[in-house]
């Protein structure tokens, strides 16, 4: 029933070190865990007899009418934690009217999946392995198989340090790892690189994982498409802030010029609608999205996304706001518990 509850299951059918690479975080795990305390340091401020009969949680992404604000975050190596990996995960975002965001790093390449599951709104996430121009071929080839935006992730220069993944190193058939096989990040990139990269891709690209205003508009002066505030779900740095904390201050900085998304330790409709109302037009779920592929493969995946939507809705309806873009900032106060 509960997300915790998915967790659970999806860990009794794991073995250690699948679940160690999925569940896992840097360090001590302070940022994994503060990610999802920090969407409940904010309280909901609900208004009442709001005319809630009929509640639309639709909004716009890039310019595009999405649904509703829920995005797949890309993942590595999904065929992991269920054969029908990133397809199965694919097709229950379509169902779900859920973005689908495919990894560099995953199980699947960018045109299996293009072939396999057509009909979902796709995104890609790009890392920079090798140099800039195999990243531009790779930028040009997912425009033309309909990917509509590109994730630039920039907070991976170097692997972060991960205790659990070094206690039950995961060794995964090779063949599961062929496409993520590239090398080591570049970690030499930088800001010009952006802009090169920005010039270069079909598509809009969005610079993932950002934790700073000064970042977030840095991107948008190399004209970055929109920023995701990310932390990479605590496992890249340990003990930076959670996302929760530094979205309001990024989109004040820069939602006005560009889409600002966020992910990180969404759990909950509840958790959706505190990103809304701080500023974020959309929202990433990362590891939920993977205990429901666990247990059930693709209508797994597409009972967690469901019922997060569903929750979405019922706490747009009881805070008295029936339509998902008019949430603001006024429906939200920092706990008085916390
Ligand atoms: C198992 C796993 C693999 C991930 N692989 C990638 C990846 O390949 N590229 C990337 O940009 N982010 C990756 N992420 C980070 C997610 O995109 C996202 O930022 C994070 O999981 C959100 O936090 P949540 O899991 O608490 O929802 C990965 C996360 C997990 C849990």
């Amino acid at each position: 029933v509960s997300p915790a509850d998915w967790e659970a299951a999806a860990r009794q059918r794991l073995e250690p070190p699948a679940w160690a690479y999925y569940a896992g975080g840097a360090g001590d795990e302070v940022t994994l865990a503060d990610n999802v305390a920090g969407w409940r340091r904010w309280a909901l401020r609900p208004r009442v007899l709001v005319d809630v009969s009929r509640v639309d949680p639709a909004t716009t992404l890039l310019g595009r009418p999405r649904p509703h604000p829920v995005l797949v975050a890309p993942m590595a190596f999904q065929v992991g934690a269920h054969p029908s990996g990133e397809i199965g995960l694919a097709r229950a975002a379509g169902a779900a009217g859920a973005a689908y965001c495919l990894s560099t790093s995953a199980s699947t390449a960018p045109r299996d999946l293009a072939e396999a599951v057509p009909d979902v709104t796709r995104w890609f996430q790009l890392y920079i392995r090798g140099g800039i121009e195999g990243a531009l071929r790779t930028l040009t080839e997912v425009g033309e198989l309909g990917y509509e935006a590109v994730l630039l992730t920039v907070d991976f220069p170097v692997v972060g340090w991960r205790d659990r993944e070094r206690t039950h190193p995961w060794d995964p058939d090779p063949a599961l790892t062929t496409v993520a096989a590239g090398g080591a990040p570049l970690a030499a990139l930088d800001w010009r690189d952006l802009e090169t990269l920005v010039a270069g891709s079909p598509v809009p690209l969005l610079v993932k994982g950002v934790l700073d205003a000064r970042d977030a508009r840095l991107a948008v002066d190399c004209g970055a498409a929109g920023v995701v505030v990310s932390n990479h779900g605590g496992r890249q740095l340990d003990t930076v802030l959670a996302t929760a904390d530094v979205l309001q201050e990024i989109a004040a900085e820069v939602a006005g010029a560009v889409d600002v998304l966020v992910d990180g330790g969404v759990r909950r409709g509840t958790d959706v609608v505190v990103a809304l109302a701080l500023g974020a037009r959309a929202v990433l779920v990362g590891r939920p999205c993977l205990w429901g592929l666990a247990v059930g493969g693709q209508d797994g995946a597409r009972a967690v996304l469901e019922q997060l939507l569903a929750e979405t809705e019922a706490a747009l309806a009881l805070l008295g706001v029936p339509r998902a873009a008019d949430v603001g900032a006024d429906h939200v106060a920092r706990t008085a518990w916390r």
